[in-house]
């Protein structure tokens, strides 16, 4: 009865939607359970590159079923005009092919604006969100006054509660941002249209998917964002509104804790955030920029959603270790090694100094990182291209060695090495 997660475990843009493609070649369904649009999962297959933020990545295999479950928010106009982009390359999506819960939440374009406003508010102090709407719209969820897509079922209703909705946030944007106030009849009009094209997707996902795992379907859980973003668990305050973490597949999604098979933590190599927050390992200069790069390539660390520059730094085995005991992870995929080909000599933060102590788990969790200093383990770095790398026998022996160092330090063992952004671009070691 396999349940299988995959989640970020660092600050989100792992490589999740390339992991999630390639292990949705065994699973017949595939489901997103957090998050919204602020998501960016890049998969590349031959010379098509797909950047989907809400759709799960693994219907890019056209034997799947997609699912969007009820943890996730959702914006009806982000969400129509995925659905036609991935039609016109090619991919069907149907009713029979994509399911939507009924209680997953509505981003609508108050909650844009308060997004936008609340940051701008904030000044030199904010967040750094991709501006998607995504926390204004947990913040309704939480307040008992959002919006879910049950909502549209019933057209007569549902315009004006959106009426109320964007009227009851426009007296916030004024009164306490100063913002433009926004026409609550033409966006209620808006979602009507919506509604028409979005209901037939609207389904019990919590039914159905307990029934396919009861009759030994696979399901693939693709957690958005990482661990370390987490709402409760992550670098709070600079963490999005949602529950990336593992046990929030089974609560985004509506299913039990006893189907769980397998979960994997998607590493990158190296670390990188985007947005503001702590970041111990965090470097600038040379080496930065090898691990950033220009912009040139598609896959250097430039945002997949906002475009923004992406933070980098050595990987943090502290944040790992942390990560892992979130999660319960049983194994992890390790993407990116391949950018660190050319560094001469690596490093690994093991543990964090302050004052005089040593950590190796930090006190009171990760929330204030700010006092600590990484301590850093060298590891001899290589010359060679791993592209074309398919077996262990294909690393050089410096990477083998910081495989099996990250292995040591994280007590999980690694399953998948990817060594490039393409497909085949992987090493299976389980
Ligand atoms: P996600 O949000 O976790 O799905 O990750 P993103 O798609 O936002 O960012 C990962 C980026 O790295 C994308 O551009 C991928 O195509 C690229 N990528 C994934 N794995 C590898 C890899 O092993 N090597 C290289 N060079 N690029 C990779
Ligand atoms: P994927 O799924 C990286 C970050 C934002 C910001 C913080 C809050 O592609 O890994 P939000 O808009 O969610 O309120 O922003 O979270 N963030 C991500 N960073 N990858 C993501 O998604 C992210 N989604 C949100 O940059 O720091
Ligand atoms: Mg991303």
């Amino acid at each position: 009865m396999p349940l299988n997660i995959i989640i970020g475990a660092q600050w989100g843009d792992e490589g999740k939607g390339r992991i999630v493609d390639l292990l949705s070649k065994q699973a017949n369904i595939v489901a997103r359970y957090n998050g919204g649009d602020n998501a960016g999962h890049t998969v590349n297959v031959a010379q098509q590159t797909f950047k989907l933020h809400l759709l799960p990545s693994g219907m890019i295999h056209p034997h799947t079923i997609g699912v969007i479950g009820n943890g996730v928010v959702i914006n009806p106009v982000v969400l129509l005009s995925e659905m036609e982009s991935l039609r016109a390359a090619g991919i069907f999506v149907n009713p029979k092919r994509l399911l939507i819960s009924y209680a997953a939440h509505l981003i609508t374009p108050a909650h844009l604006a308060l997004d936008q406003a609340i940051e701008n508010a904030k000044g030199k102090g904010k967040l750094g969100t991709t501006l998607r709407g995504i926390g204004p719209a947990y913040t309704d969820k939480v307040a008992r006054s959002g919006l879910r897509l049950s909502d549209m079922l019933n057209v007569d209703t549902f315009a004006p509660k959106m009426v109320h909705h964007i009227e009851t946030t426009n007296a916030r944007l004024t009164k306490l941002y100063g913002a433009e106030p926004l026409d609550a009849y033409a966006v209620a009009n808006e979602f009507v249209e919506y509604a028409r094209k979005i209901v037939p997707y609207i389904q019990d996902v919590s039914l159905l998917l307990t029934d396919a795992i009861n009759s030994g379907h696979s399901v693939l859980a693709e957690g958005a964002q990482g661990t370390l973003l987490d709402l409760n668990h992550g670098t709070y305050p600079f963490v999005t509104s949602s529950h990336p973490t593992a046990p929030g597949a089974l609560v985004g999604l509506g299913l039990g804790v006893n189907c769980v098979d397998r979960v994997y933590g998607v590493v990158k190599a190296f670390q990188t955030r985007v947005g503001s927050g702590p970041f111990p390992t965090e470097l600038d200069g040379d080496v930065a920029l090898q691990l950033r790069g220009t912009g040139e390539n598609p896959w250097d660390e430039y945002g997949t959603t906002t475009g923004r520059p992406r933070r980098v730094g050595w990987l943090d085995m502290v944040l790992l270790r942390y990560a892992h005991r979130i999660n319960g992870l049983t194994e992890l995929a390790i993407t990116k090694l391949d950018v660190l080909s050319g560094i001469p000599t690596l490093k690994i933060c093991t543990a964090y100094r302050s004052d005089k102590n040593t950590y190796t788990n930090l006190p009171f969790g990760i929330t204030d990182l700010a006092s600590f200093t990484p301590v850093y383990e060298e590891m001899p770095g290589w010359e060679e291209n791993l592209w074309q790398a398919r077996s262990w026998d294909d690393l050089p022996h410096q990477a083998q060695a910081y495989i099996r160092r990250i292995e040591d330090l994280s007590n999980v063992k690694v399953n998948l090495v990817s060594v490039g952004p393409e497909r085949d671009q992987v090493i299976q070691l389980g």
